[in-house]
C-alpha cells in the first residue's frame, strides 16, 4: 500500500469584493501520497473541505498556463509541481506577484494580456497571401522553437522586478512573443513596427536580471528575446543613419 504523509498547506486567501478584510493564510492539513501535485491537493481542498477556495486550472498537464502561482516562494505551475519535492511538510501558496488579486490564488491578468495585444502577436504579411501554406525551412523553424513553446502562463511576468516598480513595462512574455514573430521567416512586419517597444517602457526597461528565465516552466528565455529586439532596433537605427549620411554626401 502507498504510504501517505501529512502536509500542512497554508494558502493566502483574500476577496477583492470584500476590501475591508485583510489577506490571511488559511491552513489545511492534508495526507499526500507520493506523486500528488500541488494542483491535485488544491482541487481536493476545494471539493472536500472548502468550496470557496479559488484558483485557476484547466489542462492539469502544464499546457494551458492557467495554474501559475507562488509555491514555497518559487513561481511555478501548480500542476507540474509535486508536493514531495519539497524538503518540508509545510507548503505555502500565494498568488502571482505583479497582479491585482481577484480572489485567493486568482489574479487579474488584464495588464498581461494588454501587453500581449500591444505587440501584435500574429503573422503580418505584406506580399499577397499564397494559395497554399507559406513554406518554412527546418532551419527557419528552429530559430523560433523556444518562443513557440510559450504557454502564456505569466510566470515570467510575476517574477520580473522591473514590472514590480513599472507596471507599464511591456514585460518578458510580450517581448518573447514579439521576437517570435520578428524571427519568423514568414513575417513581413515593417521595421517601424518595433517602435511600440522601443522606449523606456519597452525593451530598454529590462535590467537583464534573468528572473523571467528562472521562472519559465517551458524553458523559454525572454531575456534572449529582449536582447535580440534591442540588437534589431540598433541595426535599423544604424542603417537609417548610414542612409542619411549617404544622402547628404
Ligand atoms: S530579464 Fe528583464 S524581463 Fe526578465 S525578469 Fe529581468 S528585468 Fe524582467
Ligand atoms: S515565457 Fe515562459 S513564463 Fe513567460 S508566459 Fe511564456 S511560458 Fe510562461
Ligand atoms: S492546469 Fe494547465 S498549466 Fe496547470
Amino acid at each position: 500500500m502507498i504510504k501517505a504523509s501529512a502536509y500542512t498547506f497554508k494558502i493566502l486567501r483574500y476577496d477583492a469584493k470584500e476590501p475591508d478584510t485583510k489577506p490571511r493564510f488559511a491552513t489545511y492539513r492534508i495526507n499526500v501520497i507520493p506523486g500528488l501535485t500541488v494542483l491535485a491537493v488544491l482541487i481536493r481542498i476545494r471539493d472536500e473541505i472548502d468550496g470557496t477556495l479559488s484558483f485557476r486550472s484547466s489542462c492539469r498537464s502544464a499546457v494551458c498556463g492557467s495554474c501559475a502561482m507562488v509555491i514555497n516562494g518559487k513561481i511555478d505551475l501548480a500542476c507540474r509541481t509535486q508536493v514531495a519535492v519539497f524538503d518540508t511538510d509545510t507548503i505555502i501558496l500565494e498568488p502571482l506577484p505583479n497582479f491585482e488579486v481577484i480572489r485567493d490564488l486568482v489574479v487579474d491578468l488584464t495588464p498581461f494580456w494588454q501587453m500581449y495585444d500591444k505587440v501584435q502577436p500574429y503573422l503580418i504579411r505584406r506580399s499577397p497571401v499564397p494559395e497554399k501554406e507559406i513554406p518554412q525551412s527546418e532551419e527557419d523553424r528552429r530559430r523560433i522553437d523556444q518562443f513557440v513553446n510559450c504557454i502564456l502562463c505569466a510566470c515570467c511576468y510575476g517574477a520580473c522586478p522591473v514590472l514590480a516598480r513599472e507596471p507599464d513595462y511591456v514585460g518578458p512574455a510580450a517581448a518573447a512573443k514579439l521576437e517570435r514573430f520578428v524571427l519568423d521567416s514568414r513575417d513581413e512586419r515593417p521595421a517601424g513596427a518595433l517602435s511600440i517597444v522601443n522606449d523606456e517602457k519597452g525593451v530598454w526597461a529590462c535590467d537583464t536580471l534573468l528572473r523571467c528565465i528562472d521562472a519559465c516552466p517551458k524553458d523559454v528565455r525572454p531575456t534572449d528575446a529582449i536582447v535580440g529586439l534591442r540588437k534589431t532596433m540598433l541595426k535599423h537605427r544604424f542603417q537609417n543613419l548610414l542612409g542619411k549620411a549617404k544622402d547628404e554626401a
